[in-house]
């Protein structure tokens, strides 16, 4: 299948270099895993029961393997384990029926597959007998593949707490709940009131126009033999199977060690993936502004606004991801008289003096969310951290009770008010009125020795924070081994999101 460029756009190309194709050999998933089972040895067949859900949803529940073990039977030539491989493949999605989408118990991973074989598609009267013959699939028309619901099956991860020793506590984590967060804001379309902003998941993760913006039009299928079926017509529109969302780097190190993970796509669309993913970071998640004005006190105040774009919180979804303001003093001969924020080349926040700041090593404290920053230690992290049953901070997902602090950026339209308000609400703002839905400001004193300065905001981005790494690291199982391997060797310099410079002069 073709755009109007003859650029490939088939949904199996660009799935291919997806995140969901590759849910199950992700070496980050699989480390995870087994360092949430080493936490709480004595759940973990459940433990694996859960993890496999979403990430191996073909082969979940997957059968006891004679270790017993999820990550070992994936290892194993089994027909289901090659299922299970396959991440979030085509009959995953094209199957889940409507029964339920949008309630709770669709919720981490209740979807309900039709048990008829028919594949849903949006689409009105698709032509049935090539399906029906090559593959005894039934394609019928059924509109609710277009919903955020349907993403939400599994987009919505809510998570039952276990204390060390393998006890299930009362507490309950929405520890990843985009759909939440989106149908709190301008961008929800289940409601008529938002009809001029109203965009669905697959609007944005799917786009239905090319790379540059130009409707697609294509038939939907080839007979196996790489010719046009006669009696098929172009159709549109025409969603592009990229699922472009944050994770440049784990599509990277994916492609860095794909012969080892057994994956066989080719490099081409890791790489068409990644130019998407990075697009997608740089022109549609957030904007920055920064405004500098010296007080008549003398001192220099930089006010940094952050405006989130995206249809959800920004960072959003898994606990890791984390974003943050580097904002850099430098003065007329180029030599640094301020900075926060800054990173070095493993993706580890250092402080003035070079070293890694403290909220960056296992065990160090947290970062607040600040509303002034003053001191180059401080930096205005956009984060959710974890707490325990005992509120102290953690890392291992099952441990966790609540969040500690979420400052991620409200997405536009949030309202204290509405009914997912509870499960999406900020955490650890204390009374920070200038964070608001959709954006926040901070203010950076400096006290600088006269001169002219020039003061560059960027806010960056990390799929993997470094300290959730660190923290990751220190559990020792084989799959947290291999990954780490792969992660040392990795490119870790964070994601550029956006920039914005200006001027101070000090008498
Ligand atoms: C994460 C869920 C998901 C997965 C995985 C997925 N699809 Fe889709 N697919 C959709 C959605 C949603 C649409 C409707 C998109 C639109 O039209 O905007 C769609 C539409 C289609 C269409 C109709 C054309 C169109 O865009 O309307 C075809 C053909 C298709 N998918 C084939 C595939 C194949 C082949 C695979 C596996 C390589 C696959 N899909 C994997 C969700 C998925
Ligand atoms: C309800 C579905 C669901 C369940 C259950 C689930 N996950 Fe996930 N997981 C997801 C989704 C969706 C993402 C992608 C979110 C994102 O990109 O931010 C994800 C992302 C991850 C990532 C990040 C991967 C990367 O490459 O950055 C890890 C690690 C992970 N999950 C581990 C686990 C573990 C461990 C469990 C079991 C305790 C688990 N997951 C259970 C849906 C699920
Ligand atoms: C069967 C479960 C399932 C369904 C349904 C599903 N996803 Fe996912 N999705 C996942 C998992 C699991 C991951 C994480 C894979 C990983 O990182 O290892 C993921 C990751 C993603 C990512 C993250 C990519 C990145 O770069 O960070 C995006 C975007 C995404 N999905 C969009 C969608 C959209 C849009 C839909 C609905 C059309 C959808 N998903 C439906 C399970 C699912
Ligand atoms: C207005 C456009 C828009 C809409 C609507 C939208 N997203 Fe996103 N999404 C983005 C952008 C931009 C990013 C990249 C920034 C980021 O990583 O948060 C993203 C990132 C993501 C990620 C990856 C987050 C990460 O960094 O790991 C997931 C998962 C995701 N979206 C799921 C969803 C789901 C599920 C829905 C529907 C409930 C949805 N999105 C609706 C724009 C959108």
């Amino acid at each position: 299948m073709r755009d109007q460029q003859n650029r490939n756009v088939s949904p199996f190309d660009l799935w291919s270099g997806s995140m969901m194709a590759n849910s199950a050999r992700d070496p980050y998933w699989r480390a995870a895993v087994s360092a949430e089972v080493a936490a709480t040895p004595s759940q973990k067949s459940h433990i694996e029961e859960i993890c496999s859900r979403c990430h191996t949803p073909m082969a979940a529940p997957i059968p006891s393997s004679p270790e017993g073990q999820v990550l070992a039977f994936l290892n194993e030539d089994h027909p289901k384990s090659k299922l299970g491989l396959d991440g979030v493949s085509c009959t995953v999605c094209h199957q889940i029926s409507s029964e339920n989408l949008g309630t709770d118990e669709s919720f981490t991973g209740g979807f309900v597959l039709n048990t008829e074989r028919a594949i849903y598609g949006p689409h009105a009267d698709p032509v049935t007998m090539p399906m029906q013959r090559h593959v005894n699939y039934t394609p019928q028309r059924g509109d609710h593949i277009l919903t955020s619901a349907m993403c939400a099956t599994c987009h919505t991860v809510i998570t039952h707490s276990y204390d060390e020793n393998g006890r299930q506590t009362d507490a309950i984590l929405h520890e990843q709940v985009p759909y939440l967060e989106w149908r709190n804001s301008i961008f929800n379309d289940e409601v008529t009131t938002n009809a001029a902003t109203a965009r669905s998941c697959q609007d944005c993760h799917m786009p239905t126009t090319d790379v540059d913006g130009q409707v697609i039009s294509t038939r939907l299928a080839h007979n196996p033999g790489g010719r046009d079926f006669p009696f098929l017509r172009d159709r549109q529109p025409f969603g592009r199977h990229s699922f472009a969302g944050g994770n440049v780097f784990m599509t990277k190190l994916i492609r860095d060690n794909r012969t080892k993970l057994g994956i066989a796509t080719p490099v081409d669309a890791f790489e068409s993936a990644i130019k998407e993913t990075q697009k997608m970071l740089r022109t549609q998640t957030a904007q920055i502004a920064i405004d500098c004005v010296t007080s008549d006190n003398g001192e220099t105040l930089a006010v940094v606004s952050i405006t989130n774009l995206s249809g959800h919180k920004f960072p959003t979804a898994y606990p890791s991801r984390r974003a943050w303001i580097e904002l850099i003093v430098t003065d007329d001969k180029g030599s640094i008289a301020f900075a926060s924020g800054r990173s070095n080349s493993k993706g580890q926040l250092i402080g003035d003096d070079g070293h890694v700041i403290d909220s960056d090593i296992a065990a160090g404290p947290v970062q607040q969310h600040y509303h002034r920053i003053t001191d180059s230690k401080q930096v205005q992290i956009y984060e959710t951290l974890m707490a325990d049953e005992d509120g102290k901070p953690t890392f291992a997902l099952l441990r966790g009770s609540e969040f500690l602090k979420d400052n991620r950026l409200l997405p536009k339209g949030w309202a204290e008010n509405h009914a997912d308000a509870e499960s999406t609400r900020p955490i650890g703002i204390a009374s920070d009125i200038d964070f608001t839905a959709g954006a926040d400001k901070v203010a950076y004193q400096l006290s600088l020795p006269p001169g002219r300065y020039k003061i560059s905001a960027r806010l960056m981005f990390q799929s993997l924070s470094n300290r959730y790494m660190a923290e990751l690291f220190e559990v020792d199982t084989p799959e947290v081994r291999t990954f780490k391997t792969m992660y040392d060797s990795a490119d870790c310099v964070p994601e550029e999101i956006a920039v914005a410079t200006c001027h101070a002069i000090k008498d």
